[in-house]
Parts: C-alpha cells; sequence; structure tokens
C-alpha cells in the first residue's frame, strides 16, 4: 500500500502509472476535506453506453474512483456521475444527450454534484463544442485515449470552477496496472489489443478508438495470471478484430498462439474473445479452438451484408461465398458450436436484392441469434457522403423481416441442446424468481435453474429440459465445481 500523505510531498512523478497513483492521492485529500464539508460519505455511478470495450474501460474508472475514497452506487443521484459514451450509432448519441438534461436538476439539488463525460462520443470535436456551448453545467469531458487519467483529470476538476476538457488526438501510450472493479468476481474482460485500422467505411470506431495497438503477450499472459489468483475461471479477450492481434509487436505473434497460450494456464476454466473479423480468420485460429475445450464454443462472427456489392463498398474484404465458406470450416471442426452475428440493414444503396442476399446468408447459416442495426450515418465516415441513403420506410420493412426470421431461426436452433447435459457457469441469481439462478453455458446460451446464492460463480453440471426461446430452464445434475 502506497502512503498517499508521503507520496505528496516529492515531485509529481513523471512516469505512469506511477503519477496516476500521486493524483490518487490527492485526490483522496481533497475527497476527504469535502466530505467533511458535506458531513456523509461521498457517493459516485458511472454509467456505460456501448461495447465490451467501454464496459472494462468503466471497470477502470470505478477502481480509480474506489481507490480514491468514493463510494460506489448504481444511482445516478450520486455526487460524481461519469457517462462512459458510445457513438456507433446516432440513437446512443441523442441518449446521452437526453440524460445529461435529467443529470441537471439533481445537479441543482446537490451542489456537491459533479458530472463527468468520457469514451467514444467525446473524440468528435461537434460533441465537445456542442457541450462547451450548451452543457456548461458539466465539469469534467476527457476522451478515450487519455482514460487512464482520470485521477489526474479530477483532482483539476475538483478544485477549478470552469469545465476541464482534456482531449487527445492520438496516443502510443498503453498504460497498464492501474486498479481495477470488476462487474463479476469469477469473469473478466482482458484488452489484448486496442483500436482499429479496418475503416469498414459505415463505422465511427476507428476514429474515436484510434489506430490498432496491440499489448505484448507477457503483460496479457500476466495479467490472466493474476485474475486466476483473484479467483476469474472466465476471461473474455477484447479487441475490435482479435484476428489481426500481434501486428506491428516487435516479436510477432498470432491471435490464434495467444489463444493456445492463455486457454494452457492451470485455474483458469473458459476463454472466450470478442470480435473476430472475417477477413483475417486464419485456419489455425479454427484448429486451436478445435483442439482446446476450454474455449468457448461461440464464434460472434460479424457479417454486415450478405451481398457482395455492399460488402466491397463497407470495405469488408470478403464475399459472401467467403463468408460461407468460413462457416463451413468452423462447423465441420467445431460442431454444435454456437454462430452469432451483427448485421446492418439500410447502408446506402441498398436494393431489395442486396437485402435478399443477406436474407440468404440467414437462412444458410442459421444463427443462434444476431444483432441487427439500422444503418446510421455517421459524420466523418466515407458512406456518410455516399449517394442512395435509404428511405426510412423501406429500412423499417426489411429490418422486421429479418428480425423476424433471426428471432424464428435463433427459438429453433437454441432448442437444439434440449435434453442434454451441460456446464452452466452461475452468475447471478434470477432477478425475477429468487429461487432459480441463472448462468451460461460455453456457447453463451442462459440458462435458469433452481439454486441459490452459493453457486454464483461455480461451475454446475446442468440438464437442459426445457428451451423457451431464447434461453432454457434447467435442473442441477451433478456437484458444482
Ligand atoms: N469491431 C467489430 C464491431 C464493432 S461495432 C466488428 O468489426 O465486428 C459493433 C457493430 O455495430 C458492428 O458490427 C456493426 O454491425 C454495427 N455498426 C457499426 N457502425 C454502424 C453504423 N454506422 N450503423 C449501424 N450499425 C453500425
Ligand atoms: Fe468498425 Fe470495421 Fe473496425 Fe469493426 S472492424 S470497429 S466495424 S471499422
Ligand atoms: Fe461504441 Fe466506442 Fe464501443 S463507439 S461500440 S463504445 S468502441
Amino acid at each position: 500500500m502506497i502512503n498517499m500523505t508521503e507520496e505528496m510531498n516529492h515531485p509529481v512523478p513523471e512516469t505512469e502509472p506511477a503519477r496516476q497513483f500521486y493524483f490518487m492521492g490527492l485526490a483522496s485529500e481533497i475527497l476527504k476535506k469535502k466530505t467533511e464539508e458535506a458531513g456523509r460519505p461521498l457517493t459516485f455511478c458511472v454509467e456505460t453506453f456501448g461495447c465490451q470495450m467501454n464496459a472494462r474501460d468503466s471497470e477502470k474508472l470505478r477502481g480509480i474512483l474506489e481507490r480514491i475514497g468514493f463510494i460506489k452506487t448504481e444511482s445516478e443521484d450520486a455526487d460524481l456521475v461519469i457517462y462512459n459514451t458510445c457513438t456507433v450509432r446516432e440513437n446512443a448519441n441523442t441518449k446521452v444527450y437526453g440524460r445529461l438534461g435529467y443529470l441537471n436538476s439533481l445537479k441543482k439539488k446537490n451542489h456537491h454534484m459533479m458530472i463527468a463525460l468520457c469514451g467514444c462520443m467525446m473524440q468528435e470535436p461537434e460533441v465537445v463544442e456542442r457541450l462547451k456551448k450548451s452543457y456548461r453545467f458539466v465539469n469534467l469531458v476527457f476522451g478515450t485515449h487519455n482514460i487512464f487519467k482520470l485521477a489526474e483529470l479530477l483532482v483539476r476538476a475538483m478544485t477549478e470552477d470552469e469545465m476541464v476538457v482534456e482531449i487527445w488526438d492520438r496516443t502510443d501510450q498503453i498504460v497498464e496496472d492501474l486498479p481495477v472493479d470488476r462487474k463479476y468476481p469469477f469473469k473478466s474482460g482482458v484488452n489484448i489489443m486496442y483500436g482499429c485500422n479496418n475503416f469498414c467505411t459505415y463505422c465511427i470506431v476507428p476514429y474515436v478508438r484510434g489506430r490498432e495497438k496491440s499489448r505484448e503477450p507477457e503483460d496479457i499472459l500476466c495479467e490472466v495470471d493474476r485474475l486466476v489468483k483473484d479467483g476469474v475461471r472466465e476471461v473474455m479477450l477484447l479487441g475490435q478484430n482479435v484476428n489481426s492481434y500481434g501486428k506491428g509487436l516487435e516479436n510477432q505473434i498470432s491471435f490464434a498462439e495467444l489463444l493456445r497460450r492463455i486457454a494452457s494456464k492451470d485455474g483458469l476454466d473458459r476463454v472466450r474473445f470478442m470480435t473476430s473479423h472475417p477477413k483475417d480468420l486464419s485456419d489455425e485460429l479454427i484448429h486451436v479452438i478445435a483442439e482446446n475445450p476450454k474455449i468457448c464454443r461461440h464464434f460472434h462472427l460479424p457479417l454486415q451484408s450478405g451481398s457482395d456489392r455492399l460488402l466491397k463498398k463497407m470495405n469488408r474484404h470478403y464475399t459472401k461465398s467467403d463468408y460461407l465458406r468460413l462457416v463451413e470450416k468452423i462447423r465441420s471442426a467445431v460442431p454444435d458450436i454456437s454462430l452469432t452475428t451483427d448485421i446492418i440493414v439500410g447502408f446506402p444503396g441498398e436494393t431489395e436484392e442486396d437485402f435478399l442476399e443477406t436474407m440468404d446468408v440467414v437462412e444458410k447459416v442459421r444463427y443462434d441469434s444476431a444483432f441487427t442495426f439500422i444503418y446510421s450515418r455517421r459524420t466523418g465516415t466515407p458512406a456518410a457522403k455516399m449517394e442512395d441513403q435509404i428511405d426510412e420506410a423501406v429500412i423499417k420493412n426489411r429490418f422486421d423481416r429479418l428480425l423476424k426470421r433471426i428471432q424464428e431461426i435463433g427459438r429453433e436452433e437454441t432448442a437444439r441442446f434440449t435434453g442434454q447435459c451441460r456446464e452452466v457457469l452461475v452468475e447471478n441469481v434470477n432477478e425475477h424468481d429468487p429461487s432459480l439462478v441463472t448462468g451460461r453455458l460455453d456457447n453463451n446460451f442462459v440458462v435458469h435453474f433452481k439454486g441459490d446464492s452459493s453457486l454464483i460463480g461455480r461451475i454446475v453440471p446442468v440438464s437442459l429440459d426445457e428451451c423457451k426461446g431464447f434461453y432454457y430452464i434447467g435442473r442441477q445434475n451433478g456437484d458444482a465445481y
């Protein structure tokens, strides 16, 4: 444990993460004074929008805030509220503006309250301009590249009256070993890379998350070791395109090799990964999955569109038949694997024929589930300037037809394990019926069965008695471990 008061007598460290530990100490001192003034402990709430990367970043934000001494709460009626934002689609963006109005009303009733915004949306200059102009009650704005600097920025925000804004365009730094507060004690995300170089023409992620950077394999393996020692049984390896992991590292290593090394760790029961781009999915990867039962039988393989013409316009670098061939390869190497996908409806220029090609892939692959998105025009992306933006009513009609088939097929496919006994990693007591617990199979299917909180974080053999559409009702059929 670092002695914070002693630390503060020294000059501010220039290297990370020492610098941030110094500022955590300073923030603690300021917080103590504010707590005395308030006459009660001061609380924080971090709200996450968007994907698994943001969820993992939020765990890091919470870790830092807890180390400073704030008390965690789920309610936004807190003394410090941080929105970790997403901007992948316009509606994610709009939601944040809408909720800021509500936060302002809370702030008017609590003069201790501070509001901070961070994450992908903050990397858009027009967003920051709008905040500076019309949302002056926000105390702190920072981006995706300097998220590790929360403690340092918070010290400024706690001591300055003005809105503190710090956004970096890019970074080469990967700062690690800061405190983390995991949502689940028994499972964790692990970043293996940051950013994205793919520039799919509809997508804003490469602009707000920056260029692809892989972490050193030794650092990742050390982190996994530490997590396992701390009780973690399942890790999810995170990256926008995990298949291109290792590029740019001094000692090149493939994602398949990294996965093999992680899966060989004693004490770790399950390994997942997200997301895998079809364009660089290797045979080696399929082979490693097939050989290693610890690697979860779930493959999320975003399709986006089944039309070769649109895939080209999207800059995806594969064709419909490439994709179908991949699916066949995966299924023949790992029978029963669960396949899921992402699909965009209404990309500029999408014709009925293009859409039917997408429907055809859906019929052929028969996904267990899929995320379907209405195309959202993102400023600064090449697709935003394309002609032939599609009429809303046409998109809605296609979207409904797609969703209907996805759901029908998903129901039928999910039922295929009925009557089998499979292992469930229990996550929580069921919210609606406290006599049940809820967990996941390694293929990510959800299962509810009779049990109590002592089973949380344990792996339980469960008979999958009844499929209720997208989940199972089961029965414990063996000892938990
Ligand atoms: N890196 C991942 C996806 C990250 S974004 C990958 O390439 O698979 C998650 C999903 O959001 C994408 O797969 C895509 O289906 C969807 N998406 C991204 N940009 C979008 C946009 N402008 N409009 C609608 N959906 C979008
Ligand atoms: Fe976006 Fe494409 Fe990168 Fe995924 S791979 S984050 S869809 S640019
Ligand atoms: Fe959204 Fe950023 Fe993830 S834009 S989807 S939170 S990388």
